[in-house]
């Protein structure tokens, strides 16, 4: 479990540049569970995941993994982070160096890195033929998987990820979250995605914050939160679309998936299903 309480920071304190960027933070991620963090442009987001996989130093409050503070030895390999446009830190040769580039810093075996990769390019689906290839001869969405590929192959026990799909196609971005979120989730990973696409929040968030400000505004199911218009207009956030077209049609009621709505719908104008 990682476990979160009373976390505030500040950059460059005690300058002219002072920026409080997050104001007392309490929350829980439980083991397994799929939490989205979310809100506006500057709310806070990439700070906070930093301090909770142990990379920006705490200066107030406490990271707890496991019951260790985020700092302690043991909790060196339980956070993977994926930062917004991974690709951009590739640097390998090949595809599969780059992936095995982790792992092998790890001090692991030859034949343990090897089955790491190969497990990793599968689970993001990358086509196992890529291996020797260049990272820089790739699309912009096989790169993207090849970085995330990389962070996996360290089994992390808990996956953050910052905007995985930022940039992507729709078909680019539809096969990788179902890939993170099919395949990944499977094998127990818990995940914080820093989202803010409500529909991928809807569709794979178990649970969702809420940051404004460097507060948090909302913790709760992908559900309660689009029932919170106010909330969502606070936080400068949109409801999904299948959620708007309830509101459209004039029904209050919220769905999250399209199956979920047409439902709605038929039941709302008489024509039961
Ligand atoms: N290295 C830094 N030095 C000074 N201020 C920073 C630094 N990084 C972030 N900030 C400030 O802290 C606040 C929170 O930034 P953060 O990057 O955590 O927001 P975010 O929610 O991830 O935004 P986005 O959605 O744009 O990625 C912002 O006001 C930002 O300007
Ligand atoms: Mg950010």
């Amino acid at each position: 479990m990682i476990s979160v309480k009373d976390v505030s920071y500040t950059y460059m304190t005690g300058t002219p540049f002072e920026k409080v960027a997050l104001k007392n933070i309490s929350f829980d991620a439980a083991d397994g569970e799929v939490l989205a963090i979310t809100g506006h442009t500057g709310s806070g987001k990439s700070t906070l995941i930093q301090l909770v996989a142990g990379l920006i130093k705490l200066t107030s409050g406490t990271v707890e993994i496991d019951d260790l503070p985020v700092a302690d030895k043991k909790n060196r390999r339980s956070v993977g982070i994926v930062f917004q446009y991974p690709e951009h830190q590739l640097f390998e040769e090949t595809v599969e160096r780059d992936i095995a580039f982790g792992p092998r810093n790890f001090g692991l075996s030859d034949a343990e890195i090897s089955a790491r990769v190969d497990e990793a390019m599968r689970q993001v689906g990358l086509d196992a033929g890529l291996k020797k290839s260049s990272p820089f001869e790739l699309s912009g969405g096989q790169r993207r998987r090849v970085a995330i590929a990389g962070i996996l192959a360290l089994k992390p026990k808990y996956l953050i990820l910052d905007e995985p799909t930022a940039g992507l196609d729709p078909l680019a971005k539809e096969n990788l979250l179902r890939e993170i979120f099919g395949d990944v989730k499977k094998s127990g990973v818990t995940i914080i995605l820093v989202s803010h696409n409500m529909d991928d929040v809807a569709r794979f968030a178990n649970r969702v914050i809420v940051l404004a400000q460097g507060g948090i505004l909302f913790v709760g199911t992908p559900r309660e939160l689009f029932a919170r218009d106010e909330i969502l207009s606070r936080a400068g956030l949109e409801p999904p679309p299948v959620t708007k077209l309830l509101r459209t049609l004039g029904i209050t009621s919220t769905a999250l998936t399209p199956d979920e709505a047409e439902k709605i719908i038929l039941r709302t104008f008489g024509h039961d299903k």
